[in-house]
């Protein structure tokens, strides 16, 4: 029995096959490149000593998304395809509907063809849009998102219920991942985005190896400790982590949908990530502070306890990890 992780060559989803491996599961991959560089499934292969089926494909193609269920024995799916940038999403609506929403229609309804019906779905903490309250919990208020990826969450996240109350033999874990960053402490996987990153942290990581000038802070006047933005930034193994322990539920508990928030607990801000990056890798992160960035808000952390009640689930690695294995994996892999 396998089980099959889409996006499998991505940042997170490399991450997870990592751990997934680690933990003695049989894995199918599929993945079609568009935001990920085919070098990685060796690396995953190289980091873990184990080898695993690859296949590149859309999940858009149903005729091939089908021949992956009918060569191999699935048992559950982890789903991490789809597009993730915020901003982008405002300039290509259509894209990020058609290959976020209509893709993970098109996975479900292969699922059910094959009567597969144990899945993991990558959500996101946007879902919350900008939180009445923080800590924020699972049954705080749901939006309203303040973009296009954000509703393609909801939207998948909707859409998951809807299966759930049609068919409750199905088994559902939404996970809701704060921010992730940081990366393998081998430093041979992490974030590498193609151009300009939209994030912080891969950003401050770009300025450190000196492979752009400078930091903007977007904004210093929120209502937050020092005037700049607050998140829960959550190790990319950590994040893996809880994956495993969201299938053992997945596994053990028998039929539900479950939906869990995967972060630290803890806000820092902007300012805290730039000067504990700065002092823990020992380099300089020249910054300036700019006008705030359209869509932020001002703090966003999570109340981390029903995971660790009902997964097991803590959180482990320090804001000080984060930033030594993103330098780590940003210096081999200027
Ligand atoms: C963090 C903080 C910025 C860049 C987004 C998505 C979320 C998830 C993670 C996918 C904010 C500040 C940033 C910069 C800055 N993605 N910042 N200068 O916006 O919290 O979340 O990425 O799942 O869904 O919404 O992350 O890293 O972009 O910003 O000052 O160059 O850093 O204002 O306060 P964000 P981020």
């Amino acid at each position: 029995m396998s089980i099959l992780v889409t996006g499998g060559a991505g940042y997170i989803g490399s991450h997870t096959c990592v751990e997934l491996l680690n933990h003695g599961e049989n894995i199918v991959v599929i993945d079609n490149f568009s935001n990920s560089k085919p070098h990685t499934i060796d690396l995953i292969k190289k980091i873990t000593g184990k080898d695993f089926k690859f296949y590149e494909i859309d999940y858009l193609d149903r005729k091939s998304l089908e021949r992956v269920f009918e060569e191999n024995n699935i048992e559950s799916v982890i789903n991490f395809s789809g597009y993730k940038a915020v901003g982008e999403s405002l300039e290509k609506p259509i894209e990020y509907y058609i290959n976020n929403v209509s893709g993970a229609l098109i996975l479900l309804d292969t699922m059910k063809k094959y009567n597969v019906k144990k899945f993991v779905f990558s959500s996101s903490a946007t879902v919350y849009g900008d939180p009445d309250i923080v800590p924020i919990k699972e049954n705080s208020r749901l939006g309203p998102t303040t973009n296009p990826y954000g509703n393609t969450k909801l939207f998948i996240e909707q859409i998951l219920k809807d299966l759930y109350k049609s068919d409750n033999s199905w088994d559902i874990a939404i996970l809701r991942y704060f921010n992730p960053v940081g990366a393998h402490e081998s430093g041979l996987i992490g974030e590498d985005p193609r151009d300009i990153p939209n994030n912080l942290m891969p950003y401050i990581a770009k300025v450190a190896t000196q492979q752009l000038k400078e930091l903007s802070i977007f904004g210093n006047d929120y209502d937050t400790k020092d005037g700049t933005g607050v998140r829960d930034y959550i190790h990319v193994v950590d994040l893996a982590r809880g994956h495993v322990l969201a299938l053992n539920k997945l596994d053990k508990e028998g039929k539900g949908i479950f939906i869990y928030n995967l972060g630290t607990g803890i806000g820092y801000s902007v300012l805290d990530m730039v000067n504990v990056y700065s002092k823990v890798n020992n380099v300089d992160i020249p910054y300036k502070i700019t006008e705030r960035r359209k869509g932020d808000i001002a703090s966003c952390y999570s109340d981390p306890t029903k995971a660790k009640e009902e997964l097991g689930f803590i959180a482990e690695k320090t804001l000080e990890d984060m930033c030594r294995d993103s330098y780590n994996f940003i210096k081999n892999n200027k």
